[in-house]
């Protein structure tokens, strides 16, 4: 075992802490928050939002950071320079690997103008334009620049995490500063910047189920799993199981 080993170790459990704590609280947030606030009135809201939800954020954004860093440390570690990066024969890094690794890092302003528009009010229209968009960025992945199934896997897994992580720095957290005081005074919050967390924490929801299929990847050993339909696949599946718990966390009473 030499140093790359025990470092890749120890990113992989930071990665794996912070990420149940942020993905744990993001699921809190959706289906356990968000219905309860449903049922609660005013006065009991002013009291319990200004001393719970800050708390809940502050783990929150750091788990989201602190699995974001690890992440990055794990790519660049085991992808970058553990060479998995393109399939026997391929050119390697050339244009096209460069721009593919471009696309992924600076996805996140075409992610948010498309989010910002009136395709962002609709979220069938606009996962079917997402859907659209992560199938051409995979085969581009595979056919254009030659990535491995892991490398392809865990760069789509990155964008997504990248969305998220921005999502809660640059969006659901500079949101929520305005509208807890202003819950806590007891005045309305802009209902413009509610709406906003509640889409980017949605998203968010629908982009992890995916998101832990790409972390876990190279375990897979299923027949054909290397076939990018796969990938595509859990996506579909993923949403859906997202969809159905959305419905069920609506139903569940209190005693
Ligand atoms: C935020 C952006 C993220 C980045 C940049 C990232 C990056 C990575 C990388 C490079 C690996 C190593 C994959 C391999 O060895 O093949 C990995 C593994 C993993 N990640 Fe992430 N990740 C992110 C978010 C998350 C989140 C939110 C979770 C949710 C819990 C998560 C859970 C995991 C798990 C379970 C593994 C597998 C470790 C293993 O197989 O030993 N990751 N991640």
């Amino acid at each position: 075992m030499d140093v790359a080993d025990i470092l890749q170790v120890l990113f992989r459990w930071i990665h794996i802490v912070a990420g149940i704590l942020w993905i744990g609280l993001l699921y809190w947030f959706n289906w356990v928050n968000v219905p309860l606030g449903a049922v609660l009135d005013g006065d009991v809201k002013k009291k319990i939002i200004p001393e719970m939800i800050p708390r809940s954020l502050y783990f929150f954004r750091f788990a989201a950071l602190w699995t974001f860093v690890a992440g990055l440390l794990l790519l660049g570690l085991v992808f970058y320079h553990g060479g998995l990066m393109f399939e026997q024969g391929a050119e390697g890094w050339g244009l096209p690997g460069i721009v593919m690794l471009a696309v992924v890092f600076l996805f996140f302003p075409v992610y948010d103008a498309l989010a910002k528009s009136s395709l962002g009010k609709n979220i069938r229209a606009f996962g079917a334009v997402g859907f659209v968009l992560i199938a051409a960025i995979v085969y581009a992945m595979i056919y254009w620049a030659g990535f491995s199934y892991r490398a392809y896997s865990i760069h789509i897994g990155v964008m997504f995490g990248m969305i998220m992580v921005m999502n809660v720095w640059m969006r659901i957290w500079p949101a929520q500063k305005k509208i807890i005081p202003a819950l806590k005074e007891g005045t309305p919050p802009d209902a413009a910047l509610v709406a906003r967390t509640a889409q980017r924490s949605r998203h968010n929801t629908y982009l992890s189920v995916p998101l832990v299929w790409t972390m876990i990847n190279s375990h897979t050993v299923v027949p054909g799993a290397d076939s990018p339909l796969w990938l595509l696949g859990v996506v579909l599946v993923g949403w859906g199981g997202v969809t159905l718990i959305y419905g069920k966390s609506t139903k569940i009473k209190g005693m």
